[in-house]
């Protein structure tokens, strides 16, 4: 089954990507809390992001205030209906349901002229006014979610807070794939909180309890809450690898994914030796092994002065046989790590391909945990692109294979997207930084989680991890 992003990324992370594909979520909560502001967030960043038009239903007579209130959050609703993706419809719930249950009535036509892969309907509450009885309002409910089924909809149905089934969401819930709540939190008798919880899910681990949300000028942004990050990362049974960096962490669910590939995507003017330093040196603190293809923008010396600063000795690492490194340019190395350093300058690709080969099998058997860092910049430059297109995919393959996780620098925009486009299949994760003007950015484009976030401006701090990210 797929999944359709939420487009709020803290959502997506409680959700492991988002909304399963083609399901019903209702969405309940008091007035103000954020309902609508909801519904047309994941319409708006479906359009804009994923190139799905959207149906939104209001039952409002005018929906002019709609339009007014979500151009507040930067969100020209008018824009995406003349580019064709995005249709707000303003009927009474009557027309609604008799257009939506007669076959080819107005409803599926417009879905099938814009070809619409969201609906949502705000809100399903004043269904209840036009039934005769409870009986059927229940018929009308089942009766709208199976044709919203039929025409594979992923669909968000609001509905308004019902005090007499607080908890359960009721029948609307019952018959949904997905429920949640949406509430406002007294804190500490002052002030109040807006927190978000999913009961529901179809085919979705959730992460249960509250999340704190707020609503900015961008939407709503919602802050999954922090333990739960990591009882579920230890639930899972799946190893992370934190890469020291705080936002980074819990945007990769508390880290990198053991025993996967992620490619660091740079530009030439992107710092990355902070980035790289910084999890080397969380990895050698976790008590893992380290191999790394060190390029020549991050030298052996910068990675040794780097180390110091975090109080770690290079030479004393690889005494201890928890680093190694393969090098091309046969670069001085502090004193003691000799040994441990494999020189492949004058190996031509063939013997640099089995000797790499045997020594990283001959590690591994030794045993430990291996993190392996890989500078493809360099090895495209003294290998060749067609080395890397001919034996990344089964090269990396076989170092996840040996459950080592590998963190691969690139540069896309160097390299060509036919080869880019290539590396980003192969990988499980792909993070992107680089230098716009007076800003470093970070974003992560694509994790095993379905996560992709927002660019972060890059910040460097004083203390380890030397940057932050906001
Ligand atoms: N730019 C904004 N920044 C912060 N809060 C906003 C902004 N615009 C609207 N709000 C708040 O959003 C809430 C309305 O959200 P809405 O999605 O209409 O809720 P609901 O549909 O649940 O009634 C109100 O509480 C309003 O104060
Ligand atoms: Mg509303």
């Amino acid at each position: 089954m797929g999944t359709v992003p939420t487009g709020v990324r803290g959502l997506d992370v409680l959700l492991h990507g988002g909304f399963p594909q083609g399901s019903t979520i209702v969405v309940e909560g008091a007035p103000g809390t954020g309902k609508t502001t909801l519904g047309m967030q994941f319409l708006y960043y479906g359009a804009l992001q994923d190139g799905e038009a959207g149906m939104y239903v209001t039952f409002e007579e005018f929906p002019d205030q709609l339009y007014r209130d979500m151009l507040a959050f930067g969100w020209d609703l008018r824009k995406l209906e003349r580019e064709g993706m995005l249709r707000v419809v303003s009927m009474t719930p009557d027309v609604f349901m008799e257009q939506m249950i007669e076959p080819g009535g107005l409803v599926e036509k417009l879905i099938r002229e814009l070809n619409c892969r969201r609906i949502v309907v705000d809100s399903i509450s004043l269904f209840r006014y036009g039934a005769a009885g409870e009986e059927e309002h229940r018929r009308m409910l089942y009766r709208l979610r199976n044709i919203l089924r039929k025409l594979e909809l992923t669909a968000l149905l609001i509905k308004e807070r019902d005090a007499a089934n607080d908890e359960t969401g009721g029948f609307e819930a019952y018959i949904a794939d997905g429920f949640i709540q949406l509430g406002l939190k007294r804190q500490m008798d002052k002030y109040r909180v807006r927190t978000l919880e999913v009961l529901k899910m179809r085919g979705r681990r959730i992460r249960e309890g509250e999340h704190v949300y707020r609503l900015t000028e961008n939407g709503i942004r919602l802050i999954p809450a922090r333990s739960m990050i990591e009882d579920l990362a230890l639930l899972n049974g799946q190893t992370k690898v934190a890469t020291g960096i705080a936002a980074l962490d819990e945007l990769l669910e508390g880290g990198l994914a053991g025993g996967s590939v992620y490619l660091l995507d740079t530009n030439s003017k992107a710092n990355y030796k902070y980035f790289i330093a910084s999890i080397l040196a969380g990895r050698v603190r976790a008590g893992e092994k380290v191999l790394a293809l060190l390029s020549s923008f991050l030298t052996p010396e910068d990675l040794d002065k780097m180390f110091a600063l975090q109080g770690l000795s290079m030479s004393r690492l690889a005494q201890e046989g928890q680093i190694y490194f393969i090098e091309h340019y046969t670069r001085p190395y502090p004193p003691g790590c000799e040994a441990n350093v494999m020189d492949v300058g004058t190996l031509n690709n063939e013997e640099y391909r089995r000797v790499v080969e045997e020594k990283i099998g001959s590690l591994v058997a030794g045993g430990g945990s291996w993190f392996v860092y890989y500078d493809l910049n360099t090895v495209i430059a003294e290998r060749g692109k067609d080395y890397v297109t001919k034996y990344f995919a089964a090269d990396s393959a076989g170092v996840k294979a040996l459950g080592m996780t590998m963190m691969v620098l690139c540069n896309f925009s160097e390299i060509g997207s036919e080869v880019s486009a290539f590396l980003e299949r192969t990988s499980n994760g792909v993070i992107r930084t680089w230098v716009d003007g007076a800003y470093q950015y970070m974003q992560v484009v694509k994790s095993p989680n379905g996560v992709i976030s927002e660019p972060y401006v890059v910040e460097t701090t004083t203390r380890a991890p030397f940057m932050r990210l906001t």
